[in-house]
């Protein structure tokens, strides 16, 4: 068992450590030798299909959906097609308008979970080209889908999904790139830049996986609270979602993501003396505003720590503590921002005494509705 775990204490840590090569190979032949382009012989969609399509409809489950949130940003970005990102158990109930211009995205690491396949059956009846994000060849969701995007995270283990999110995150920029190229949405030049971006991003998780014991020591704090809150903007609060998940599957410990503007709606009456916050403040054209409500949650006492860009000093004038993720395009921040975030779920997990790789009442793969 040691040995299948690498040397790794468990299955999430090696996992997590495992996403430079998670990155790389679902990078791998996708960009073209000019390093310039993208290449997606696995889309089978003609270019007038593809200028055919009217909307995008991303359906997923758990944390499949978080990276469907990313997906939606980056599509609309790139290729300015209008997308809407469900949650496969809602999905069909809403009666949701989909026609033969729509174009489903099925997200699923396994390609098992019942929900999501019984929407792209569902979006398939209604005469919509499905394409599936899927990290198992040969999975039912891999099997039914016009189109296959696999990722190339090999087998995840642990519960708590880590390297087969990220990679989802990667399909997703192929794709927004891919279908940019196509309709001319964004320039070439922008078009290479986020390419060289991609590429750096391996040697970037390295980074941030060898400063691990700075997280482990936030981690250790975070785990003899009860409750705390994740903030950002924009994809930053795509990401919040997501550390915010893994912490409770893992740690048991509460915890809530909210749109860093929202707060004062509502939840910000919730913030006493103490309780941990988690920022993500990474979105240059969003930092001021993210910042002015970090300052809300300060002036109520909570205990703030920071994730941010490298290079920006200003963050550490308003946090308690910060950690910087390396320097990359605005668009590209999830693929680094959500690493540590997991391992503060993982250090906090087992600073808990839990079962990290398998919590309790979760499963890995839910094939029931
Ligand atoms: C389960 C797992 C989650 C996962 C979700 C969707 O709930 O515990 O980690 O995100 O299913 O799984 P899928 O295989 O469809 O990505």
């Amino acid at each position: 068992v040691t040995a299948e775990k690498a040397g790794f204490d468990h299955f999430m840590l090696k996992e997590i450590h495992e996403q430079p090569k998670a990155y790389r190979d679902t990078m791998g032949a996708r960009l073209d030798e000019s390093g310039k382009k993208v290449a997606l012989s696995e889309v089978g969609m003609t270019p007038e299909q593809i200028r055919a399509i009217r909307q995008v409809h991303i359906v997923a489950c758990g944390t499949a959906y978080h990276a469907g949130l990313v997906g939606k940003s980056v599509i609309e970005k790139l290729a300015r097609i209008p997308v809407e990102t469900d949650v496969a158990s809602e999905y069909r109930y809403r009666a949701p308008i989909i026609t033969p211009e729509t174009l489903v995205i099925v997200v699923s690491q396994s390609g098992e979970t019942a929900d999501t396949l019984a929407a792209l059956r569902e979006a398939k009846r209604c005469g919509a080209r499905v394409l599936a994000i899927t990290n198992v060849v040969g999975s039912s969701v891999a099997r039914e889908a016009d189109d296959v995007i696999v990722t190339w995270a090999g087998p995840e283990i642990a519960v708590a999904s880590t390297k087969a999110y990220t990679s989802q995150l990667i399909a997703f920029y192929l794709l927004g790139l891919y279908l940019a190229q196509t309709l001319g949405t964004v320039d070439e030049a922008y078009i290479a830049e986020v390419v060289a971006g991609l590429q750096e991003l391996p040697e970037k998780v390295e980074s941030i996986l060898a400063q691990a014991d700075t997280i482990k020591a936030i981690a250790e704090q975070v785990s003899t609270h009860d409750n705390l809150f994740f903030i950002g903007r924009g994809l930053d609060y795509a990401v919040a979602l997501e550390g915010s998940l893994k912490l409770k599957e893992i740690s048991y410990i509460h915890s809530e993501a909210y749109a860093a503007g929202e707060l004062k709606h509502g939840t910000l009456a919730l913030i006493e003396e103490g309780i941990p916050v988690i920022a993500l403040a990474t979105q240059d054209d969003l930092f001021e505003k993210t910042v002015s409500n970090i300052k809300e949650v300060k002036a109520r006492g909570a205990h703030v720590f920071g994730i941010h860009a490298e290079g920006d000093a200003e963050l550490a004038k308003v946090v308690d503590h910060t950690f910087a993720i390396p320097a990359t395009l605005p668009l590209l921040t999830p693929a680094l921002s959500v690493v540590p975030l997991q391992l503060l779920a993982y250090y906090a997990s087992l600073a808990r005494g839990n079962d990290v790789d398998k919590p309790r009442n979760l499963a890995k793969s839910v094939t029931v509705e």
